[in-house]
């Protein structure tokens, strides 16, 4: 099984989320490919089997301009059974905690299958690692069940 996580960092917060989601992936010994958002050949998101998108929040709440295309590409490509999550850091102290994670959200929501969503203040703290746990274990048992769900086709 083969996962991608496509990020954006601007000042590091999400880059760093996104090492310690690496890390955790690792030890699960999954096929694991990292992208920022601007290595990404958006025609491969059909080649994977799930996909974890990181973003910071930008604007009132925005999705930050460089994440557009792939948030379209999403939409306009047949992804309905690509298991997908996504994360995100944000700043508590404007209006729209992790704005951008909610938009990913309901757009994968309906064009894929949504496994989980983590929002994470700023930097990850020691109680995030913990987090970050969870979210990979749901993501991949939801993998393995869809996988499981089209080998036993009888
Ligand atoms: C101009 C600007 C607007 C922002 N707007 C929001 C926002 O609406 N909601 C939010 O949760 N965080 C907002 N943030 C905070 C960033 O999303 C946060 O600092 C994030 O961790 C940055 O991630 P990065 O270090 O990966 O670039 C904003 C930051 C800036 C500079």
């Amino acid at each position: 099984m083969k996962i991608a996580i496509i990020y954006t960092s601007k000042t590091g917060n999400t880059e760093e989320l996104i090492y310690l989601m690496k890390k955790i992936f690792q030890l699960k010994k999954v096929e694991l490919f990292l992208y920022r958002i601007d290595q990404f050949p958006l025609l491969d998101l059909i080649k994977f089997d799930g996909i974890v998108v990181g973003t910071y929040t930008w604007g009132m709440g925005e999705i930050p301009p460089e994440m557009m295309d792939l948030y379209h590409a999403f939409e306009a490509l047949d992804v309905k059974r690509v298991i997908t999550g996504i994360v995100g850091t944000g700043d508590t102290g404007y209006p729209n905690f992790c704005g951008a994670v909610d938009r990913f959200k309901n757009m994968l929501f309906v064009q894929t299958e949504l496994a989980v969503t983590l929002k994470v203040e700023l930097t990850p703290q020691t109680n995030d690692v913990q987090r970050c746990e969870r979210f990979v274990n749901i993501f991949l048992e939801l993998l393995n069940y869809q996988n499981n769900k089209t080998e036993n086709a009888i």
